[in-house]
């Protein structure tokens, strides 16, 4: 009895200790990584659940969304990118967020890492990922000057745009052959795509961050280790979404309480049969009607999330550009068929071609997202544009404006409650315009401030 409590116990300790949980304390790391090992690997997939797109996920800590990795300094990394829901994510290493998302630094060849007084960049020898098919580098870096600085991405990215059957389905495990390559040529191994990094820097020990080429939104911090495996930098730095760069909250979280059942973020104010005063009415009709648990689940999560689009559609146009209407209006839309689909996937989908299906929607409706709000920052327009309920209404109503939260419209058609918002909003202005644009304005800085002015599908008290 004590025996086996014993080997439990030690079971318990060998398996947290090997791993990791995930977090800034207590990174994940490979399995077979331990003191003295020279090589270690990360099976990498992905999970259609949180944040704007998916999460990275590792075989050392399953299930954590955006894990934070332990890395030691010279041990050579190997991330197999075999499971084809590895599809249009191909994994970067950069020193801020997102990296070229957001014009920061990635961990290239030529590239000092921040901070430091290395010459790593006369020679491409500075820290960078390698790029590999199989075995197979393909770049034509060589260490200490020869060759050049091509660290294989321009070989490896096109290849995870190419359609899934190139990786032979969505359960098809290591990667299968496709007839040609992006460019033509007769592919005739196995991809079997890997990306490898070994931080040789010295003098760097800060975080940093491993991303998706194609896709903002999908960072999670890297902490680096001594040979023992203690944390080099305990103080997470830099910030991994600082807010100046994401004032949207859907990119910084994972999914809590009752939206976990949806596999989304942003739902948990849009629930139940009031959705918190935001919607008219139900969007399913379960009366007298009886259903089984993923069935009741998936109608909750569908109802809340059709809610929230429904909220966030409710927009006001802008005055010359229709483009700017669409974006404002397509981004909520989009948002919703990523978020049926993530909850679709929750039900244990087995489908092969439905699976395939929501993949492809997750992946391009949220790279469509990415477009739509690019024509807007190259504009200077914010994201989210201002909504109906933004507006001098609530401080007519004498109430802080939280997005619509202090006017419940419950049993009221929302074009109502846009005609009557915008008569309100006419007065206030007619009587006083300097008090309604004070507070007008007051209120959409506090609504930045609480929960970001981008596309809003998370309500800002969820936070
Ligand atoms: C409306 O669109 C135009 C043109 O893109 C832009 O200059 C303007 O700032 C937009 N107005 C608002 C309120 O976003």
């Amino acid at each position: 009895m004590i025996f086996s409590a014993a080997v439990v116990l030690l079971g318990m300790l060998v398996s947290t200790s090997a791993s990791g949980t995930g977090t800034s304390l207590d990174p994940c790391v490979p399995d077979d990584c331990g003191i003295g090992a020279t090589s270690c690997v990360f099976d990498v997939k992905l999970v259609a659940v949180g944040n704007a797109v998916a999460y990275f996920e590792f075989d050392a800590c399953p299930g954590v969304q955006q894990p934070t990795l332990g890395l030691k300094r010279d041990v050579t990394y190997r991330f197999n990118q075999y499971d084809s829901t590895n599809i249009m994510h191909p994994l970067g290493l950069a020193y801020y967020t997102d990296g070229a998302h957001n014009d920061v630094e990635e961990l290239e060849p030529t590239i000092v890492p921040p901070g430091t007084t290395s010459s790593c960049d006369t020679n491409n020898g500075c820290p960078a990922p390698m790029y590999y098919q199989g075995e197979t580098f393909q770049g034509n870096f060589v260490a200490s000057g020869g060759g050049g600085a091509d660290f294989g991405l321009d070989a490896y990215e096109p290849f995870f745009k190419y359609p899934d059957f190139a990786w032979g389905g969505p359960d098809a495990g290591p990667n299968t052959i496709p007839a040609v390559s992006p460019s033509g040529v007769a592919v005739t191994a196995p991809l079997n795509w890997n990306m490898r990094i070994t931080q040789t820097a010295t003098d760097f020990d800060q975080d940093f961050f491993y991303f998706c080429h194609i896709h903002t939104g999908m960072s999670g911090r890297i902490k680096q280790l001594a040979a023992d495996g203690t944390i080099l930098s305990p103080n997470d730095f830099p910030a991994l979404f600082p807010a100046s760069l994401y004032p949207a909250p859907e990119y910084k979280v994972v999914s809590t309480g009752q939206e976990q059942i949806c596999g989304t973020v942003g739902l948990n104010t849009f629930f139940e049969d009031t959705h918190n005063g935001k919607c008219p009415t139900s969007f399913i009709c379960t009366e007298g009607l009886s259903f089984d648990t993923e069935s009741a689940n998936f109608n909750e999560c569908l109802d809340a999330m059709d809610c929230a689009m429904q909220f966030n559609m409710i927009i006001v146009p802008n005055a010359t550009d229709p483009i700017v209407t669409f974006v404002h209006s397509m981004v909520p839309h989009h948002i919703n068929a990523i978020q049926m689909c993530k909850t679709l996937m929750q039900t244990g989908l087995e489908d092969d071609a439905f699976l395939a299906l929501c993949w492809n929607i997750v992946n391009t409706q949220s790279l469509q997202i990415m477009e739509m709000n690019e024509y807007l920052a190259s504009n200077s327009i914010p994201e989210g544009s201002a909504k109906c309920f933004d507006t001098p209404a609530a401080a007519l109503a004498g109430s802080a404006n939280n997005n619509g939260n202090s006017e419940p419209f419950s049993n009221q058609e929302p074009f109502f409650i846009s005609i009557t918002v915008f008569v309100a909003a006419t007065f206030v202005v007619a009587v006083g315009s300097f008090f309604a644009a004070r507070r007008y304005f007051e209120g959409n800085e506090e609504a930045n401030v609480v929960g970001g002015k981008s596309v809003k599908m998370v309500d800002d008290n969820a936070l």
